[in-house]
């Protein structure tokens, strides 16, 4: 990766030499000028040449430190004269994650957004803003999103945007409302006072598209026609922002690549917990304080580089100082009653999508669950495939059982007869790895994701439900085992194999795929079907729907992803029916047998977690 950049750079610099600065596009925006560069994308596998105008490195609002850390962001001062823009700029403070470096310096000030808009002569293209992923701590809208390639392939302006991660960007100091005494023994200092919010990054995601209904009309953009892609966290902001009241107007389609906001893990309603997370990190840089007001406070004075380290999950400080192992985030996006009015699950059963009836695209790969896998085979990076018997599975089952915070046994057995092939269980050597692999998959992505596409469809939205299978030849992860799994979708979303920059040569197979996955994503930018083109005005609406029928309930048909794109129907039905409808039967059962031990300390804690429900 670290040749990457150099490669990156030393094409730059080859720009700069045979560029005239007087060739530089320069376009106004509301806060002033800015001068991008021209690249000429052309390759010799696809028959497309077009001139793009790249921006990077735009700000789109006033850097959040000082006085503005911990805060909604403010829109971009004007500048004079012309701002150079053919950079990208500084990624938001992060920890490195030596798998994926994200390349770009890492600073507070990291509120920018890049744009990549093909010359086609139409004055208002189609517009397709990408949020990243990586868990709301890690990534940019930078490293490993050159949008180019889309841009030109696909005919639409792709947009790509940062926004702030970990602590920076999600912070929440809780807020508590003493409602019985019997709480009083959990009583925090600090609690009852709520200055620190969070969901920053959420309001950086709405500066930046209302930045974008602001400007891209400059850039040749149609703001009318806006479409959200993004994967992982990226889909899971994409929902966030569908059920937030802060949206109205500002995106007409979305595509979710495996994440929604349904996803386990990715959503704090416990405010004590919130305040004992906030407190300790503010333990960790000095900041030990009574009340939230003055925790704000001394945290605006701690280096940001403090503020990270802190927040860094990896080096188990935060878990030693407040006692709180979280397997995930210790900042998850919250309720805040501003940005988001509810938890996601409530808005979702309830359909309180913003704006109903936007049309959306949803999907997951097949092979998901095998990230959770990877610390469990660290010499087999060459292998094509993993074994693990039952000895080793049972105990890993309930391992990561507990880090979805279900230490039920009632579920691992239920978990346990849905998952294990038992055709084959009883010999020595039965593999149990695609039974880890499914589990995981299942309730973190495809079944959340069923959940959420049938929500929409009631809704009243066109639903198109996808699942790549397709295993790439090239992976981002190298590690054959892995299949088809979590984030391999981005390197065909944004064509790798056509940006020369990232010698990223693939088969021809793989191939193939990137031009037709990037024909249905910008098909349904352009028209909200992924099947119809512009040019295609004279199908029939049967065969507009023929090659990816609508998800419907009942029908429930979704894309196979692969190389043949076949039509099948009822994905995962029967696990999701598990995931989504008898595990919560089941917990509520078997919770309701045990009410009887509410005085014991476990009936006590699930007693104030209630508490906190209340509104
Ligand atoms: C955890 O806290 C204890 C006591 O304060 C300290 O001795 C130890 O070094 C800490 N461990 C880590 C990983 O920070
Ligand atoms: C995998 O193969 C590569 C190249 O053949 C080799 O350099 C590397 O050490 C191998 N890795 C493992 C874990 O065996
Ligand atoms: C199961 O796998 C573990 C780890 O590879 C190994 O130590 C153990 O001997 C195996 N058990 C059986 C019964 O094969
Ligand atoms: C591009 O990739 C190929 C194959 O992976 C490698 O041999 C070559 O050295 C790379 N070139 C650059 C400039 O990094
Ligand atoms: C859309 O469907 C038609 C008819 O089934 C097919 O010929 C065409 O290739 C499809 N377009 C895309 C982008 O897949």
């Amino acid at each position: 990766m670290l040749t990457m950049a150099a490669v990156r750079f030393v094409v730059f610099v080859a720009t700069l030499l045979v560029c005239d600065a007087a060739d530089d596009p320069i376009v106004e925006v509301k806060s002033g000028k800015v001068a991008g560069r021209v690249v000429e994308f052309a390759h010799k596998d696809v028959e497309v040449k077009r001139t793009v105008h790249v921006f990077q490195g735009i700000p789109f609002a006033e850097p959040p430190v000082g006085g503005l850390r911990f805060r909604a962001p403010e829109p971009k001062s004007p500048w004079q004269g012309v701002r150079d823009a053919k950079e990208l700029g500084n990624a938001c403070m992060q920890p490195a994650v030596p798998l994926l470096p994200v390349e770009e310096p890492k600073s507070e000030d990291c509120l920018y957004l890049n744009i990549f808009a093909p010359q086609t002569g139409a004055d208002k293209l189609p517009v397709m803003v990408w949020i990243h992923g990586g868990g709301f701590v890690h990534g940019s809208g930078g490293t490993g999103y050159d949008g180019t390639a889309l841009a030109a392939i696909g005919d639409v302006i792709v947009v790509t945007i940062n926004y702030r991660l970990g602590p920076f960007g999600y912070l929440s100091s809780g807020k508590f409302h003493l409602r019985n005494d019997r709480l009083s023994k959990w009583l925090v200092k600090g609690i009852g006072d709520e200055r620190v919010t969070g969901n920053y990054g959420f309001l950086d995601q709405v500066l930046a598209l209302q930045w974008v209904q602001d400007n891209i009309a400059a850039f040749g953009g149609d703001a009318k026609k806006v479409t959200l892609f993004g994967e992982s966290a990226g889909g899971i902001s994409i929902e966030y922002l569908m059920l937030s009241p802060l949206t109205d107007g500002l995106f007409h389609r979305a595509i979710m690549e495996s994440g929604t906001s349904i996803m386990p893990g990715f959503f704090s309603s416990d405010k004590v917990k919130e305040s004992i997370i906030a407190h300790g990190l503010g333990k960790l840089v000095d900041c030990e304080k009574g009340t939230s007001e003055e925790l704000l406070q001394c945290l605006r004075g701690a280096t940001a580089e403090d503020l990270k380290e802190a927040g860094n999950v990896k080096n188990g400080k935060l878990a030693n100082v407040t006692g709180i192992a979280d397997p995930f985030i210790p900042f998850p996006p919250v309720v805040d009653g501003n940005f988001l009015t509810a938890s996601p699950e409530d808005l979702i059963r309830d359909r309180s999508f913003q704006k109903r009836g936007t049309d959306i695209m949803i999907g997951s790969l097949a092979d998901e669950g095998r990230g959770f896998l990877i610390m469990l085979f660290p010499d087999n990076a060459n292998d094509t495939e993993v074994f693990m018997n039952k000895t080793t599975y049972e105990p890993v089952s309930s391992l990561f059982l507990e880090s979805y915070k279900n230490s039920n046994p009632a579920v691992a057995d239920a978990v346990k007869l849905m998952y294990v092939n038992w055709e084959d269980a009883d010999s020595e050597d039965a593999d149990y790895v695609e039974a880890l692999s499914q589990t995981y998959g299942d309730l973190y992505f495809v079944c959340p994701a069923d959940l959420s596409a049938r929500a929409h469809f009631q809704a009243g939205s066109k639903v198109y439900l996808y699942q790549m299978t397709h295993i790439p030849d090239k992976s981002l992860f190298k590690m054959k085992w892995l299949k088809a799994m979590h984030m391999e979708d981005i390197p065909f979303v944004f064509g790798y194999h056509f940006d020369s920059a990232m010698n990223w040569t693939m088969s021809d197979d793989d191939v193939m795929m990137t031009l037709k996955i990037m024909k249905y994503w910008t098909n349904f930018a352009k028209t909200g079907n992924p099947n119809l083109s512009d040019n295609d005005v004279e199908l029939t609406e049967d065969e507009k729907q023929t090659d990816w029928p609508l998800f419907k309930v009942p029908g429930l048909e979704y894309k196979d992803l692969s190389l043949r794109m076949e039509t099948k129907r009822a994905l995962k039905a029967k696990e999701c029916a598990f995931w989504n409808d008898f595990i919560p039967k089941l917990m509520k059962h078997t919770d309701a047998a045990q009410t009887c031990s509410k005085e014991t300390e476990d009936g006590q804690l699930k007693y104030k977690e209630e508490e906190n429900r209340q509104p």
